[in-house]
């Protein structure tokens, strides 16, 4: 019921700049499937856009799914945390609405109704919506397996808080992306006042962490650093650094 109304499309935008130079071009990437794990500022989708552009596969931001729904549930008058009653009334608005994600190799393009919501989606109120939605079992079960046709039809650089434990178990590369509380809020706060969101850092740093709270201790697909995961603590490295750290473990996996 809830897929149905959720429409997925892919589409591969653009060209990355050629990678693995010496590998023929059909061996190169062929559905490489990167997942990237970890807490909200560690640098996750700055990481993860670059990663993909450098290898020409596409990158899918699957938060931008969950914040999507949030804004619906915005829009809608809800305010977390969201009750029984509210999750329901969440349910339903997914029934009447239709998302679609669309994996380009620089973006993930989200539309809610036909219109693009990339730049709605990236409120603080829209973040902390997004953490509650996101505890909803059903909504997860609306969107994980969207996330798995995208990854499946073409691979991609794929990033979250369960791609490596729950979306792709199996991806051919885990990477746990984390940094120090401090750090992460510093990075978001900067985020928000390039975009001219007024907040301060302490209430940053403060909604930072009732996420990271929300995010690992919900009982549907918790944050945790999948087996076999890269573990990069991206504190004090900049964000070149942690790319080129992840390039090289492409390559070496290839
Ligand atoms: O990565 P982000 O900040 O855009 O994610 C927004 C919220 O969505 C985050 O607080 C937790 C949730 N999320 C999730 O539960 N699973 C994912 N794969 C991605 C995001």
């Amino acid at each position: 019921r809830i897929v149905h109304a959720v429409q997925c499309r892919l589409a591969v935008r653009g060209k990355g700049p050629p990678i693995l130079a010496n590998t023929p071009p059909e061996d190169r990437t062929q559905n490489i499937i990167i997942a990237i794990d970890g807490p909200a500022g560690a640098g996750k989708s700055t990481v993860a856009s670059r990663l993909a552009g450098r290898l020409g596969v596409p990158y899918l931001d699957t938060g931008s799914m969950y914040r999507a729904v949030a804004l619906l549930a915005l829009r809608d008058g809800l305010e977390p945390p969201l009750d029984e009653r509210a999750a329901t009334h969440v349910i339903n608005l997914m029934d009447r609405h239709r998302i679609e994600v669309e994996a380009a190799n620089g973006a993930t393009v989200i539309l809610v109704d036909g219109l693009d919501v990339g730049t709605d989606i990236r409120s603080p109120e829209c973040s902390l919506m997004a953490s509650a939605v996101s505890a909803i079992a059903e909504v997860r079960k609306a969107l994980v397996p969207l996330q798995r046709e995208l990854g499946l039809q073409k691979g991609g650089v794929m990033e979250g808080r369960d791609i490596g434990t729950v979306v792709f178990p199996d991806a051919d590369l885990k990477v746990f992306l984390t940094a120090s509380i401090d750090e992460r809020a510093r990075r978001r706060h900067g985020d928000l006042r390039e975009r001219e969101m007024d907040t301060s850092f302490e209430e940053v740093r403060e909604q930072q962490q009732q996420r990271d709270l929300q995010d690992t201790s919900r009982a549907d697909s918790p944050l945790q650093v999948a087996r076999g995961s890269v573990v990069v603590d991206t504190t004090g490295l900049t964000l070149d650094e942690v790319v080129e750290r992840l390039f090289e473990e492409v390559v070496r996996i290839r």
